[in-house]
């Protein structure tokens, strides 16, 4: 069995995976949305210390699997790195105590795993990554072989609706909250640019959508109705951008199996256009569980597995944390 540890951003989790079967028996998270909520987003030194509480109180719970662990996996980039240290000295101290190898996982390629959580892997794939820090799309041919090949030169995709979810003053995550205001909104009611429509890189910007929003919620001065169409109109040129861009890579490159994955994933609307755009290419969507669209360590286990069958492990006096990805 495979011990792996989360504690990138806000969400503390670990889980043990059966290394023959991917069978995921045990998982845990303690998420601190609500501490981070007052402050419209994550608070770096408020995370590490709330890892600092959570983690060992999970930890604990999974010693009857300590017997039967063959390695210890652990997302050590991307992150934010006062919290990314968490885990991995952990992942440290399990890995010298019960002298079994270490492994560090880049959080970008659990994403793309949390489609294979129990299950095999389905490769090749193109697939679009939307999460809290990351907006990108990949071609992932095997665990080692993923290229980017567009990427955000801002903002992200889900850090925009949490911007956008504090202007508004209503809490964090802004994903979940901007979605259900959006429900009532008339999507058409705002006509927020389409960012890089005219541009033609394989690229994707939120800063200049999140600024033209900020200047329409101002004037909407806390009148419900009108949050309600600008969240529609807002999402609706998010995702829309999304689409365009994508259905320009398409014209060069036509999908057989394209997926969604990350936080951000769980947008219905999202979804729903990613649905229409796949159509015309009989390309099949695969999604992840939606309790395994946010960041979990069920998919860092079942990363786990794999770069422990091609033995691809660290030393724990070399595994170091990169905030930033090499992908
Ligand atoms: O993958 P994730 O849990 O953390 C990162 O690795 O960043 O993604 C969290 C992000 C947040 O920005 C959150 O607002 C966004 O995903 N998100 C959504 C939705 N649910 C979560 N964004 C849009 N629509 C949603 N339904
Ligand atoms: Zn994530």
């Amino acid at each position: 069995m495979i011990l792996s540890i989360e504690s990138s951003c806000d969400d503390s989790a670990i889980a043990i995976t059966e290394i023959e079967t991917n069978k995921l028996l045990f998982h845990k998270k303690i998420s601190q949305e609500i501490e981070h909520s007052v402050y419209g987003g994550v608070v770096p030194e408020l995370a590490a210390r709330l890892h600092a509480e959570a983690l060992p109180k999970i930890l604990e719970q999974t010693k009857e699997y300590f017997p039967h662990l063959k390695a210890v996996a652990v997302t050590s980039t991307p992150g934010l790195a006062v919290t990314l240290v968490e885990g991995v000295t952990m992942a440290k101290a399990v890995a010298v105590a019960l002298d079994i190898p270490i492994i560090g996982v880049n959080h970008l390629i659990g994403h793309i795993y949390s489609l294979f959580i129990e299950k095999q892997t389905q490769f090749p794939l193109t697939c679009l990554l939307v999460s809290g820090g990351h907006t990108q799309v990949m071609e992932v041919k095997s665990l080692s072989d993923i290229k980017t090949v567009g990427k955000s030169m801002d903002d992200s995709f889900g850090e925009s609706f949490d911007k956008v979810a504090k202007m508004m003053g209503l809490g964090y995550p802004g994903g979940p909250l901007i979605q259900e205001l959006a429900k009532d909104g008339n999507r058409e009611a705002y006509n927020f640019t389409v960012p890089l429509h005219q541009s033609p890189l394989i690229a994707f910007s939120y800063s200049g959508l999140k600024n033209a929003v900020r200047l329409a919620v101002e004037k909407a001065d806390g009148d419900t109705a009108k949050y309600k169409d600008i969240a529609a109109s807002f999402e609706h040129i998010a995702t829309k951008h999304l689409i365009m861009k994508l259905k320009k890579y398409f014209k060069t490159n036509p999908p057989k199996r394209f997926a969604i994955v990350g936080g951000a994933s769980a947008n219905l609307y999202l979804r729903s256009q990613i649905e229409e755009l796949l159509k015309p290419y009989g390309a099949k969507l695969l999604l992840s569980e939606l309790q395994y669209c946010s960041d979990n360590a069920a998919m860092i286990g079942r990363v786990g597995v794999d770069m422990y069958k091609e033995k691809s492990f660290s030393t724990v006096a070399d595994l170091d944390v990169q905030p930033r990805s090499n992908l």
